[in-house]
């Protein structure tokens, strides 16, 4: 078995994600994780708050907060709506963390020893009123090819073209409105990508071929554009500071590293606050880590260049032996009707609200099942209820409820046991045993769409099953014969709970927790067992759980597309 690194994309602090960053990243990573703990590997799932830059900064003044105490309110916030979506991280933790504050530092000096890093000069935008060097996309202004009149600095949202702030027409700060600007010189350090490009080159043409299209087709287009080198420091008082021994100078000044120098560097960060708090040992999963790790990132497409080609930079600039990834899992768009979900414009469906409309296993059974990886994909309210109420309410929570109502009703609290296996039991084995083969194969290839369709055939095998058996109809006839199907049927409950819990894990352990199973820590079943379905022998005790899936009413779409907008099929 190998040793599994997984890392998601870290959300950023400045406030509460939506469904888009959920599917996008942290549900997948998550189901993967399940599914390959419950296979047997050592898994290590790593994710963490992204919290520094310009967006944290302005979010804790808006919130009338200290940038620290805003951040470490902001990070219990997030991680609670984690837990509730059942996300399994070994660590959640903290960019601002000393961890990695220190190992920052240490691979920035590393890349200056290695000739990788030079201090510029440049000149750049300072806002009297803010007191702040403004970035790029916090000058706004009229844009000077359409006139547009909140055109940003780094590019006009109307017209699409790119912009430098220096285009803009009659600026003004984005932040107070204020337009008193003014160009100012400030020195920052540069990271020499220009130097890494043959070897970034390298590294991709050896192992990029493995990665999904999305990710490696990014990769290369950053590629043939050439690597900038880029300022990986920043005028903010929020930050990584930039060590003093190595530039007095510029820490003096009180410069920090760009937020995204530092937030790749939090994936190893968070490690070590993960094995400073468990005793684990993180230079095993990223230092000098041997040909048993693998590590796989999950991410939106947007973050492609920077795991890619830009951290991958940096380690490579550092000499050091780093891990670098394995396999890139990138994700399209998920959109709200076709349009964007946003944060700044609170568009969409936010974590913490779908916590309070439904239960975690509902979301992340419809996010993964429509999940936008060879393409967007699209919420809406109506696929959203038809997939809950088809899949779940019927497909298998109603399997569930029926079978063990039913053989509690004609059998009592124990599973019976009734005639020897007949034919339907032998091709319903081969069939489970097929899809089960499917499934894992899905799941192996990171394919979650076709994983959660083979899930769901799965579910349906045991609905085709008793419409071809008919145990009510059997029971009045051949009680014997309803009571192997019912026996088999049950087998089926406890094989879904098994299986399905890597998407749904909250009913999969309600599903467990009905059959008092001496022992019972099995996490997957082979493939000869998936035929035999004979893992709960007859005698086995057993309760019939509340509903598991509530299905989705008429008056709740009215609802819910109201209250957050959309329009109904
Ligand atoms: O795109 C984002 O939301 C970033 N906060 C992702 C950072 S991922 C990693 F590099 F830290
Ligand atoms: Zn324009």
């Amino acid at each position: 078995m190998t040793r599994q690194l997984i890392t998601s994309a870290l959300p950023y602090i400045n406030g509460i994600k939506h469904l888009g960053n959920m599917v996008g990243s942290m549900l997948p990573a998550d189901v993967y994780a399940r599914y390959l703990r419950q296979r047997g590997h050592e898994v290590l799932y790593i994710c963490a708050t992204d919290e520094h830059g310009t967006p944290a900064e302005l979010a804790a003044q808006e919130a009338g907060l200290p940038v620290a105490e805003f951040c470490a309110r902001a990070h219990d916030q997030q991680k609670a709506i984690y837990d509730g979506f059942r996300l399994s991280f070994d660590h959640f933790g903290r960019s601002s963390s000393p961890q990695n504050r220190e190992i920052t530092q240490e691979i920035a000096r590393e890349l200056q020893a290695n000739g990788f890093i030079e201090e510029r000069a440049i000149r750049q935008v300072y806002s009297v009123a803010d007191g702040r060097f403004l970035p790029d996309r916090y000058i706004v202004g009229t844009c000077p090819f359409c006139g547009y009149d909140k055109a940003r600095g780094d590019q006009c949202e109307n017209c699409t073209r790119v912009l430098d702030p220096t285009d803009l027409l009659e600026p003004r700060s984005a932040i107070s409105g204020s337009a008193e600007l003014e160009v100012r010189e400030t020195k920052h350090l540069f990271l020499l990508q220009s130097k890494l490009t043959d070897e970034v080159e390298a590294w991709i043409a050896a192992h990029g071929d493995d990665w999904p299209v999305l990710a490696s087709s990014i990769a290369r287009k950053w590629l043939t554009e050439g690597l900038q080198d880029r300022a990986i420091t920043r005028d903010l008082e929020w930050g990584v500071p930039v060590p003093a021994d190595t530039w007095p100078e510029l820490a003096a000044e009180g410069k920090v590293f760009y937020v995204w120098f530092d937030a790749p560097i939090e994936y190893i960060g968070a490690t070590r606050e993960w094995a400073d708090a468990t005793g684990g040992d993180w230079r095993s999963w990223w230092y000098e880590a041997d040909d048993t790790v693998r590590y796989t990132e999950f991410m939106a497409k947007d973050n492609v260049p920077f795991h890619t080609v830009m951290f991958p930079a940096t380690l490579l600039g550092s000499r050091q032996p780093w891990k670098k990834v394995d396999y890139v899992k990138a994700f399209n768009w998920l959109t709200y009707y076709g349009g964007k979900f946003s944060t700044s414009q609170k568009l969409g469906i936010f974590t913490d609200v779908a916590l309070e409309l439904l239960p975690a296993d509902y979301w992340r059974y419809y996010l993964m099942a429509n999940a936008p990886e060879s393409d967007d994909s699209s919420f809406t309210w109506d696929l959203f209820a038809a997939t809950v109420n088809k899949d779940l309410a019927d497909t298998l929570g109603n399997f569930v409820n029926r079978v063990l109502s039913f053989s509690r009703k004609r059998f009592g609290d124990e599973v019976p046991a009734g005639a020897p296996n007949g034919d339907a039991e032998t091709a319903l084995g081969e069939q489970i045993a097929e899809l089960l083969a499917e499934y894992e194969a899905q799941l192996d290839a990171l394919n979650f769409r076709k994983a959660a369709q083979a899930l769901r055939a799965l579910w349906s095998a045991g609905n085709s099953y008793l419409d071809v058996t008919a145990p009510w109809t059997e029971i009045k006839t051949d009680p014997e014969a309803a009571a192997r199907t019912l026996r088999t049927a049950i087998n089926l409950i406890h094989l879904y709970a098994v299986l399905s819990e890597p998407f749904i894990p909250t009913a999969a352990r309600t599903i467990r927790d009905s059959f008092a199973l001496a022992d019972d820590t099995r996490t997957w079943v082979s493939a000869d067992e998936a035929r035999a379905l004979a893992l709960v022998p007859a005698g086995t005790g057993f309760t019939v759980p509340p509903v598991l899936f509530a299905k989705i009413t008429d008056e709740d779409l009215a609802a819910w597309t109201e209250r957050f907008g959309g329009e109904r099929a």
